[in-house]
């Protein structure tokens, strides 16, 4: 691919012409950063959802699901702090009127400074080779201390003026850092302003005096609320968590990068609920596990990272995100907070109810701590999706699209392909088909030349093609085709499965 921005367009059309992610009610010109997933989008999400539900919940004996409603009552937003904080600094442009988060364009800046460290870095590597020790060359190379130096002086000065709420300041910072709006260059700023993100709506008839009630901006809340329910229900004991995963809205001013950022959008979160003072601990169990879940998918180690926050949530004491290497940059798949007793104090004082747990090992009385663990399916379809989508050059000088998605989580596992559509070899491939369905999601196709149907299963990623052929009517054999090596290999149909089930095999 000839650059990144170049391989994200590519993922977003190839989503769209195979089926994965089109744009919502795209017939009336789509909704701006609202996406439906289509008949294979919606295979790999739900793939995605029970890899994470069978690790989360069903392998650890202490985590239990619910699912709890989108709608909740109004209160719970106050408790939370979401209708007072939940929102995002926007600057405007006068020049050419465009909106920006204020924070995303300092971030924005400081990507650009990490890129011109890592060309220094890169070239240094080209220069000494094998003898070359990178950790010595950042800590030494005057030209990257000082751009670190600037990078680590705008981050503070910008989660201080956040923290101290001095939106003059946030301004001051985009001036003196001498940002640009990306669009038409101009330095021509409005002041900052607070934006909240909450949906609102109405519930019952006005008449009765409807009730303004908001769309969940997070799940975690709906699990809160049931902390009671669930612990004497399920019986669960300190340390335990509730996981949960479902729908989330924020009216997003910055809404691109695809399904990157949406305004409908799903989470899978756990919080998990501790005695006082071992939250750190616990923090730092997590923040390894779900680095290790996320390796345990197989995309490349190196492109992840971990990156602690700086401007913390209202909630949370300790926070750091799992970012992943998007097509546009290093960016957040996963959040993992430590979210003390803010939130089970914030219910227990709004509600008025004790949301409180004994611990009988202590014989005390506590409101547990909270360690959450918060990832965007969304996200991570498109970490899935974008580093997946290759085009090869084959040995024939011909090039082919491959979608080389872990097979594990492949919407098809199965293509079953009969050579002809004459001799019996369609009622033979169904046949064959019959017997795996049940097992493995299988797709059928009898059209067009063979070579022509390996393509269209590399295109949407299926890690196996079964060719039916004339032999097979003789001895019970077919070939099977993988789709990373386009390797064949003829076996007995009575070994499929078990060889299917093999190659599929997964470790947690
Ligand atoms: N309960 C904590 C919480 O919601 P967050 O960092 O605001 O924390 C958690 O969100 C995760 O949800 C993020 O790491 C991201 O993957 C996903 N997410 C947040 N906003 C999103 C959006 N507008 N579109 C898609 N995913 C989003």
């Amino acid at each position: 691919m000839a650059n990144q921005e170049d391989h994200f367009k590519a993922v977003i059309s190839h989503a769209k012409e195979y089926g994965y992610v089109f744009p919502s009610s795209e017939i009336y010109d789509g909704l701006s950063a609202v996406y439906d997933y289509g008949p294979l989008g919606c295979e790999l999400k739900n793939n995605l959802k029970q890899y994470w539900w069978k690790s989360m919940v069903q392998l650890n004996e202490n985590i239990v699901g619910i699912d709890a409603a989108i709608f909740m009552h109004p209160k719970t937003w106050k408790a939370s702090g979401h209708t007072d904080a939940f929102n995002d600094p926007l600057i405007d442009n006068k020049d050419s009127k465009k909106r920006y988060r204020a924070d995303v364009l300092v971030e924005e800046w400081v990507a650009k400074i990490e890129g011109k460290i890592n060309k220094e870095v890169q070239k240094a590597t080209k220069r000494f080779g094998d003898d070359f020790d990178e950790a010595q060359f950042r800590a030494t190379n005057p030209r990257v201390l000082r751009n670190q130096e600037k990078i680590d002086e705008a981050n503070k000065q910008f989660k201080s003026a956040m923290n101290a709420e001095d939106l003059e300041a946030v301004r001051q910072l985009i001036i003196d850092l001498d940002i640009a709006d990306p669009v038409s260059g101009s330095r021509n700023w409005t002041e900052v302003r607070q934006f909240n993100l909450m949906f609102s709506t109405e519930m019952g008839s006005t008449a009765d005096g409807a009730q303004t009630i908001y769309l969940r901006p997070e799940t975690a809340q709906g699990i809160f609320v049931n902390f009671l329910n669930v612990q004497k229900t399920a019986r669960v004991k300190v340390p335990f968590g509730i996981a949960q995963i479902g729908k989330a809205f924020r009216n997003e001013i910055v809404a691109r990068q695809f399904i990157f950022r949406m305004r409908e959008f799903e989470q899978m979160e756990m919080q998990f609920f501790v005695r006082p003072g071992e939250e750190m601990k616990w923090y730092e169990h997590w923040k390894e596990a779900r680095m290790q879940w996320h390796l345990s998918l197989g995309l490349p180690k190196e492109k992840y990272r971990f990156h602690d926050h700086l401007k913390m949530a209202h909630y949370a004491n300790a926070a750091a995100d799992i970012e992943f290497e998007f097509p546009f940059g290093m960016k957040e798949l996963e959040g993992i907070h430590s979210r003390t007793d803010f939130d089970l104090k914030q219910h227990q004082a709004l509600s008025g109810k004790k949301l409180q747990y004994f611990d009988p090992e202590i014989n005390e009385n506590y409101v547990p701590y909270v360690v959450e663990t918060s990832i965007g399916l969304d996200r991570l379809f498109l970490a899935v999706l974008s580093t997946a989508l290759e085009t090869e050059t084959l040995e024939d000088g011909s090039s082919r699209v491959v979608m080389k998605i872990p097979a594990f989580l492949a919407p098809y596992k199965v293509a079953v392909l009969p050579l002809t559509k004459k001799d019996g070899l369609p009622d033979k491939a169904r046949e064959i088909m019959d017997g795996l369905k049940l097992q493995y999601n299988c797709q059928y196709d009898e059209k067009d030349a063979i070579g022509k149907r390996y393509r269209r299963q590399d295109a949407i990623g299926t890690p196996f093609a079964l060719t039916v052929d004339h032999q097979t009517l003789e001895d019970d054999t077919v070939t099977i085709r993988e789709r990373d090596s386009m390797e064949q290999e003829r076996i007995k149909i009575e070994e499929l499965a078990g060889r299917i089930a093999q190659k599929l095999q997964h470790t947690f």
